[in-house]
């Protein structure tokens, strides 16, 4: 029996070694990128089916997709975000504000507490070619409410966010993306919507805590805004407190009276 490879099979073989090293170097980060963004830390590289490319993780920053499914399949299969303007609050790696440019939005404005995530972010959007239309704004511990770094008068078509879900303090930097001490990111989210959401605009929001769930729905409520389960049959009463997948939930703010 002969050890030697047939012609198909070494091509093939050729092919995959090539793949590897393109691979590879494509998920380099070169002297000049750490430079310019200003990140020393190691990297991770993490893929989704939303986007064509993998997305590189830095230390401290948030990676779970499986909080997030429905809202992803939301944005990849219907129109939501097309042609909108949108807001993303607490955007970790930037996975939810680039599945919202490639499902069409014209811009997005994303926001994190974390320094490696504005910087990660930024890496990302600019890997997937998607930077012109991307903009990550950082906010300070001092100034951490959900609009801190939104201008008073400007507004979105959407505003999304998986926000943390648990009350509790933080007591580091990659906490804050676990811990909403007395629930004050989302309290500042539902009081700026009437300022922030253009009318007819929609605020998606995911949460994986019956706490965090409960509340949101107690405060929409004293605020007169409603609050919509999408995509997801499951009893809250029959859920542990924290729960994956998170569940996607839309606050519907009332029509402003002319
Ligand atoms: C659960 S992670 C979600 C990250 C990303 N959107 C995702 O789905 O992978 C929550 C993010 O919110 C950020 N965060 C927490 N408090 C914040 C605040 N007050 N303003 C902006 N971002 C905040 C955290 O740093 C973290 O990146």
């Amino acid at each position: 029996m002969s050890h030697r490879l047939s012609p198909a099979l070494a091509r093939l073989a050729l092919a995959v070694f090539a793949f590897q090293v393109v691979r590879a170097r494509a998920q380099e980060i070169t002297p000049e990128e750490r430079a310019r963004i200003g990140y020393a830390g190691p990297v991770s590289w993490v893929t989704i089916e939303d986007l064509p490319r993998p997305l590189a993780q830095f230390e401290t920053v948030f990676w779970d997709p499986r909080d997030t499914p429905s809202l992803r399949r939301l944005l990849r299969s219907s129109p939501v975000v097309k042609g909108k303007e949108v807001l993303e609050i607490g955007t970790g790696t930037g996975l939810l504000a680039l599945c919202a440019l490639t499902a069409g939005a014209s811009r997005v404005v994303a926001t994190d507490i974390n320094p490696h995530a504005v910087k990660n972010a930024t890496f990302n959007g600019a890997r997937l070619a998607l930077a012109p239309r991307l903009e990550v704004r950082q906010v300070t511990p001092e100034r951490s409410a959900a609009f801190a770094v939104i201008r008073p008068d400007e507004q979105f078509d959407v505003i999304l966010s998986n926000p943390p879900w648990v009350n509790r303090v933080p007591a580091s930097i990659d906490e804050y993306a676990l811990y909403d001490a007395s629930f004050q990111l989302m309290r500042t989210l539902l009081d700026g919507l009437p300022r922030h959401l253009r009318p007819g605009g929609r605020v998606l929001l995911a949460y994986g805590c019956v706490d965090g769930i409960r509340t949101l729905r107690t405060e929409c409520a004293k605020r007169g805004y409603e609050v919509r389960v999408i995509d997801d049959t499951r009893d809250l009463d029959r859920l542990p407190e924290e729960f994956l997948p998170g569940m996607l939930l839309e606050v519907v703010v009332p029509a402003r009276k002319p």
